[in-house]
């Protein structure tokens, strides 16, 4: 049988697991019609905060030949503004997949005040809590304190009841990846979203002998090829330590329908990417779509799920 990539989540289904990441391709309107009419299973807005932002100083975002490096201090149009255009889609789009709606406040009662507001509305989909945003100065992420992670999540879920996710920050240790899925498994979380960039990389334009991005004096959030290997390792450290309840979207790396197999085989369940839709546009995921049906099709697979999480240990 040919390869299908239909995908189930959180009771919806889905003509396959591919969304952009927060962040890319989902600032406007315009931007998110794109990724609407495109082949992309899913979508998901930039993340919001009670009102707009202008960000950091440009440059704050540079393609680089392995990847990206971004300091874009979560420029947006404000929560109302994607609340509102994430409503309206649900409503002109009966039976289509409702866009997931990220949000970042930049502190536990900014968080609190957007989730009741949420709550409250007539949104049905699902939404993303952006715990790990690098590149606000004066703001570390949020995900990397434990206590404080911990604290908005008892917050949340005393009145939050619709399904939530969480963006993650990459951890590199064992014990961080042990005490983290210990506090998450306390909730009733839809998702955890393994990762975000990697933050505070400093990628540098040797003939000009400078950083590339102004913020931060060149410091930024890592994309692409160079965070493959860190992104796996979360998606597998979390697919192995959650409740299954929880389930896992897989970010970073995501350039080729192989990097999406991987991330699968680790145990993601959708996929979102970023840097290389930031470089190839939204054509990106009728490729991608080709590419890992084509590596389904080699292997004899007809479903994600005859492979999904089932990563061999030697
Ligand atoms: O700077 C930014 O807007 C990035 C946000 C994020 O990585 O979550």
């Amino acid at each position: 049988m040919p390869a299908s990539l239909k995908t189930h989540f959180l009771n919806e289904e889905y003509a396959n697991p591919f969304m952009n990441a927060s962040g890319v391709h989902c600032m406007t309107v315009q931007e998110l019609e794109e990724l609407s009419a495109s082949k992309a299973g899913a979508f998901i807005t930039k993340s919001a905060t009670t009102s707009e932002r202008q960000g950091n100083p440009k440059p704050r975002y540079c393609s680089v030949p392995l990847g990206s490096i971004n300091s874009m201090g979560l420029p947006n149009e404000g929560f109302d503004y994607y609340l509102n255009y994430v409503i309206k889609h649900q409503e002109e789009h009966p039976g289509e997949a409702i866009p997931f709606f990220s949000v970042a406040g930049m502190s536990l009662k900014e968080n609190l005040n957007l989730l009741e507001r949420i709550q409250e509305s007539d949104f049905k989909g699902v939404t993303e809590l952006n715990l790990s945003c690098p590149n606000v100065p004066g703001k570390p992420q949020v995900a990397y304190d434990f206590e404080m992670t911990e604290q908005i999540l008892n917050s949340v879920f005393k009145f939050f009841k619709k399904p939530l996710g969480v963006k993650l920050p990459p951890y590199f240790d064992f014990a961080h990846f042990d005490t983290m899925a210990k506090i998450l498994n306390q909730y009733p979380l839809a998702y955890v979203n393994c990762i975000n960039s990697i933050g505070n990389g400093l990628y540098i334009d040797v003939n000009e002998e400078s950083v590339v991005v102004k913020p931060k004096n060149g410091f930024g959030g890592i994309g692409g090829e160079y965070i493959k290997p860190t992104a796996l390792a979360n998606v597998r450290a979390f697919y192995t330590r959650l409740n299954p309840d929880i389930k896992i979207i897989g970010t970073g790396g995501i350039r080729t329908g192989q990097d999406a197999f991987e991330h699968l085989l680790c145990g993601a369940a959708m996929l979102q990417v970023g840097t290389e839709l930031y470089k190839e546009g939204v054509s990106i995921f009728a490729r991608l779509e080709k590419e890992l049906k084509e590596i389904m099709n080699q292997k004899g697979y007809s479903s994600i799920d005859e492979f999904r999480g089932k990563l061999k240990s030697l």
